[in-house]
């Protein structure tokens, strides 16, 4: 049976919701439901249906949405009338429709691994392990979804959350496709038009959010700046990371960095794996007095070399953990792998862990944390009969612990005013502004390339982490592309590589991770724009204004085996993305020794010799195993700092590029780079410009607010014009 919803009222910017009643009726056919959106910021319009649960993705969260910024951004219409978009009661779940129109894209919805573009696609929205198939199982399944119209939409729900990304066809639709006759029609399509984007939520009402942007790119930094925008990293977690094999001690620790040193590689983090607990897994989440006798001493002679420790940890406490009895009544009826699991929608919980961790890591001087395995899969973690003392049922549960670890760390970091920059296998809708980056084991190179892209939709943090390889081709190729992402992290916890285990490439694998290192002044720079602007750091290229993607659909083909309903198949771009404001990323992977690169409009200059690589065109490069492919638009500036080994504090020159033929403006954002003061205002733009003269000669200069503050960079400023 299917009822319409009434819709009473709605909520506002500060989220508190008013008491909603869900009057049901019978159906009538094509009655028009009036849903009452409220414009709660320029470009965004947010309703509550039905009687939506108190719990949802951001209720635990405690964000605070960048209302400034969000009014600071161009205007912007909704390109749908919200008329069109329907909501009912079905079977006492909440059915959600938008419209689709012919050709429109629609992007986001989860971290996908294979696909871009959702349309045509299935998906239930359920925090897991990645197991190899876009169908919504994943570590962040967003309910966010861009389209290419120009407006996004937030399905704020902690629920699993089925879409059908234009797949249904309503006998009632206004766009009915072409009727075709299997029989005789070889163009017949299992795949009809379907002008439906469907939503079930199993809740009996749901608060939907709508983000209009001038192009995809405003629309996803209106849902970041919602969510209290993006992260900024401290500067360290911008660096180098090396996780060691999960036994070592800590000598063996300090002997690898030592080795490090001596080959020259850069090293700011050193990540600890399960064996430098006494006990794992489940967790005691105290140090294993073995291997590291003296832990406070060890973490302390880390700071003293300029590298940071960050510790790994799942969920599940030990039954010889020493608050294990505290804990006890504040965990759920089933367990992780022996483990108890915290309750942490319980304050009790948190304090008990929270005080665990200082004692044991905070006050030690430990930098963050990996917390692996709250993701699933449903094995392991708890099944969806669990219960927890705070009375959360098991699916919602699942859909925010990860987001709820990530904001309990934060705010103890947060309390030192101390920045953290760690690792998570799950999170959701909401935890842009926390410093997490995802992570998995499924390791294949190119679908870790196609999330990295993905990630910039919904408003997470990947990295392409490399472990091992079979060949030093392999290992080169994926060093490039971890460079390039928001953790540049070797993670040898089980395999014991290092950067320079393969040594026919070690020279090449030495110079991208100084080129890294190089890049940290941009980079901070782009962090800077996702935690104030919300713009992703790294990002798909369909987010890129000017950009026309290659895309191809097939017709399939019937075939009585291997396609009875000739189901289309669709060849898009997902291996290219951009990093910053002025760099795009092509990489290459194994096997590969050419490839094909979408240039958006306007001219785009390579990134190592300043030439003119082609304009707004589809190029062919081979650029050898050395380099990864990386261009510049035209008037890009790149500040680059030396190619350092560790960040000792000390202030840097800069060799400022510029390419192309255009003036170029750039400000490089500068702070603390450790501390939140800079929530506090204290932080600097250095400006840079680069006028061009009517005779093509170029003049750089960088100019910087009197009487500020520059903490990273000591004026020693050298300007290089890449493109003659
Ligand atoms: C995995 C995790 C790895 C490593 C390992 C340690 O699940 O993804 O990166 O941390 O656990 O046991």
């Amino acid at each position: 049976m299917i009822m319409k919803m009434k819709i009473m009222t709605h909520f506002c910017n500060c989220a508190v919701f008013a008491l909603l009643s869900l009057a049901a009726c019978t159906e009538i056919p094509g009655d028009k439901s009036k849903p009452e959106w409220k414009e709660s910021a320029s470009g965004v319009w947010e309703i509550s249906v039905g009687k939506p649960e108190k719990l949802n993705l951001l209720s635990e969260l405690g964000l605070h949405p960048k209302w400034d910024a969000i009014n600071a951004m161009p205007k912007a219409d909704l390109p749908v009338d919200r008329d069109e978009i329907r909501f009912e009661e079905v079977d006492g779940k909440t059915y959600i429709r938008f419209p689709l129109d012919k050709g429109e894209k629609i992007f986001g919805l989860g971290l996908n691994f294979k696909t871009v573009e959702q349309r045509g696609r299935i998906l239930e929205l359920h925090v897991d392990h990645y197991g190899g198939k876009d169908n919504g199982r994943t570590h962040a399944p967003v309910p966010f979804f861009v389209s290419s119209k120009g407006y996004g939409a937030f399905i704020n729900s902690a629920r699993y959350i089925k879409a059908y990304v234009g797949t249904g066809v309503r006998k009632d639709t206004k766009n009915p496709p072409e009727v075709q006759d299997r029989n005789t029609d070889p163009g017949w399509s299992a795949q009809p038009y379907s002008d439906n984007l469907e939503f079930l939520v199993p809740a009996e009402g749901v608060e939907v959010v709508l983000f209009a942007g001038q192009d995809m790119q405003d629309v996803v930094r209106r849902f970041n700046l919602f969510n209290g925008g993006g992260v900024l990293p401290p500067k360290w977690g911008l660096g180098f990371w090396h996780r060691v094999p999960t036994l070592f001690t800590d000598r063996q620790v300090q002997d690898e960095i030592a080795e490090f040193r001596k080959r020259g590689f850069p090293l700011t983090v050193i990540g600890l794996e399960p064996g430098w607990m006494s006990r794992a897994y489940p967790c005691t989440y105290e140090w294993d007095a073995t291997r590291f006798p003296e832990p406070g001493k060890f973490v302390n002679d880390l700071l003293q070399k300029h590298i940071r420790t960050n510790l790994w940890f799942n969920p599940g406490v030990s039954p010889e953990c020493e608050i294990r009895d505290a804990i006890e009544p504040y965990t759920a009826s089933h367990t992780e792998w022996n483990g108890l699991i915290p309750d942490y929608r319980m304050p009790e919980a948190r304090r008990i862990m929270l005080d665990h961790f200082k004692k044991h890591q905070l006050d030690l001087g430990v930098s963050g944390y990996k917390m692996d395995e709250n993701d699933g899969y449903d094995n392991w973690l708890w099944p969806d009969v669990a219960t927890f003392p705070s009375g959360t049922p098991a699916e919602q549960m699942r859909q925010i612990y990860g987001s709820l670890m990530q904001r309990m760390t934060t705010d103890l970091y947060h309390e030192k005013n101390q920045r953290t920059y760690g690792l998570v296998r799950a999170g959701n809708a909401g935890t842009s502004s926390f410093p997490y980056v995802i992570y998995n084991d499924y390791y294949n190179h190119r679908d870790f390339i196609t999330a990295l892209i993905n990630s910039s939709f919904i408003g997470v943090l990947w990295t392409p982490e490399v472990r091992a390889s079979k060949t030093s081709e392999e290992w080169l190729r994926r060093m490039q592309t971890v460079c390039f992402s928001p953790v540049a992290m070797l993670d040898a916890w089980a395999d014991g590589t290092k950067p320079w285990s393969f040594p026919d490439v070690e020279k090449q694998v030495n110079e991208i991770s100084l080129l890294r290192m190089r890049l940290i002044p941009y980079l901070y720079t782009a962090f800077a724009g996702y935690a104030f602007e919300g713009t992703p750091p790294m990002r798909a290229m369909n987010l890129e204004p000017g950009y026309a993607a290659d895309e191809q659909i097939e017709k399939g083909k019937l075939d009585g085996t291997e396609n009875p309903y000739a189901m289309a198949v669709k060849r898009e771009v997902k291996d290219q993305f951009m990093v910053g404001e002025n760099l795009l990323v092509a990489p290459l992977f194994a096997g590969e020794t050419e490839r094909k690169v979408i240039l958006p409009q306007g001219r785009w200059y390579d990134f190592y010799t300043g030439k003119l690589a082609g304009e707004g065109e589809v190029i062919t490069v081979s650029p050898g195993l050395d380099r990864i492919p990386v261009y510049v638009k035209d008037g890009g500036i790149v500040p680059l700092c030396p190619p350092i080994t560790e960040l000792d504090g000390t202030k840097l020159p800069l060799e400022i590029r510029h390419y192309g033929s255009k003036p170029g403006t750039f400000r490089l954002y500068d702070d603390d780079g450790e501390t939140y003061n800079y929530e506090k205002g204290e932080y600097t733009y250095l400006t840079i410009t680069v006028d061009v003269a009517p005779d093509g000669s170029k003049q750089g200069k960088v100019s910087v607010p009197e009487g500020r503050e520059i903490w990273s960079y000591n004026g020693e400023y050298t300007f290089r014009y890449m493109t003659e």
